[in-house]
């Protein structure tokens, strides 16, 4: 709770930060997170679609739902922009992301899932100062949901960066096919599957073990401590108190 007090805005701010990063120096990756097929030229205001239906097809979003002026609040702080958003038409197909719907609905995701921690600290922050953080059993519920929240936000977070990105792996520098390891790929393979297993076999003996550990529960037999009946008493309990 108190970390997310700290964590939850600023994980916000950097993440707008990124944002304008993007905005300036990947535009092709800012016009896949935001389905923009055309241009919005400097001096106008740009729109922030909340829901589309990308067509990579027909290079347009089949259809959509927008805020009217929000994009360049978000860019710029600005009703209007003073640098132009490009439209992925503005570049050659070869030299831009695919996969928009991919790429605009990770986005989406992990802004949803920010804004869900933003808003979870905000009711608990209440909740505590009132002194009845644990008394709705929804609020827990809350929490429990937000348990595999932060590594789904950081997934798409990273194909956000990664698939935005393409067709480069150094953007505008280097093409991800002209990167490609010379190893075989056989002994890619071998590597990649090697890894994979490990991480499986990590993530069954935690899954065992941490079930093991809420299964059994606290040991409710141990007395409560007795703090302030005596003026400083040393904790002689046994170490798993
Ligand atoms: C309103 C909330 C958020 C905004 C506006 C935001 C914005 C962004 C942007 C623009 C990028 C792409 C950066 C780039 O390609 O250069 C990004 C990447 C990323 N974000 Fe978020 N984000 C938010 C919330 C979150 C949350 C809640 C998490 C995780 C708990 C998260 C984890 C990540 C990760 C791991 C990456 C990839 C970084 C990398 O690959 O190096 N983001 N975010």
């Amino acid at each position: 709770m108190s970390l997310l007090i700290i964590v939850a805005p600023l994980q916000i701010f950097i993440g707008h930060l990124s944002a304008e990063q993007v905005y300036h120096y990947q535009p092709t990756k800012l016009a896949a997170m935001e389905a923009q097929w055309e241009t919005v030229p400097a001096g106008t205001k740009a729109d922030w679609s909340i829901i589309a239906l990308p067509n990579d097809q027909l290079e347009k979003n089949n259809w959509e739902l927008k805020v009217p002026g929000a994009l360049s609040y978000l860019l710029e702080l600005k009703p209007q922009l003073d640098t132009p958003i490009k439209g992925l038409k503005e570049w050659r197909s070869e030299d831009r992301p695919h996969m928009i719907g991919l790429i605009y609905y990770s986005f989406r995701v992990m802004i949803a899932i920010g804004l869900y921690f933003a808003a979870l600290m905000t009711i608990s922050l209440v909740q505590w100062l009132q002194g009845k953080l644990t008394d709705s059993k929804w609020l827990m519920g809350a929490w429990v949901f937000a348990a595999p929240l932060g590594y789904i936000a950081v997934e798409a977070g990273w194909i956000v960066r990664c698939v935005g990105r393409q067709p480069w792996i150094v953007y505008g520098e280097i093409r991800t096919a002209d990167a490609v390891s010379q190893l075989p790929p056989g002994e890619i393979l071998f590597s990649l599957a090697g890894l994979a297993l490990m991480y499986f076999v990590f993530f069954g003996v935690t899954l065992f073990f941490g079930s093991r550990i809420i299964v059994k529960g606290p040991d409710q037999e141990l007395t409560a401590p007795q703090f302030g009946k005596t003026k400083f008493a040393p904790d002689r309990r046994p170490a798993q108190v």
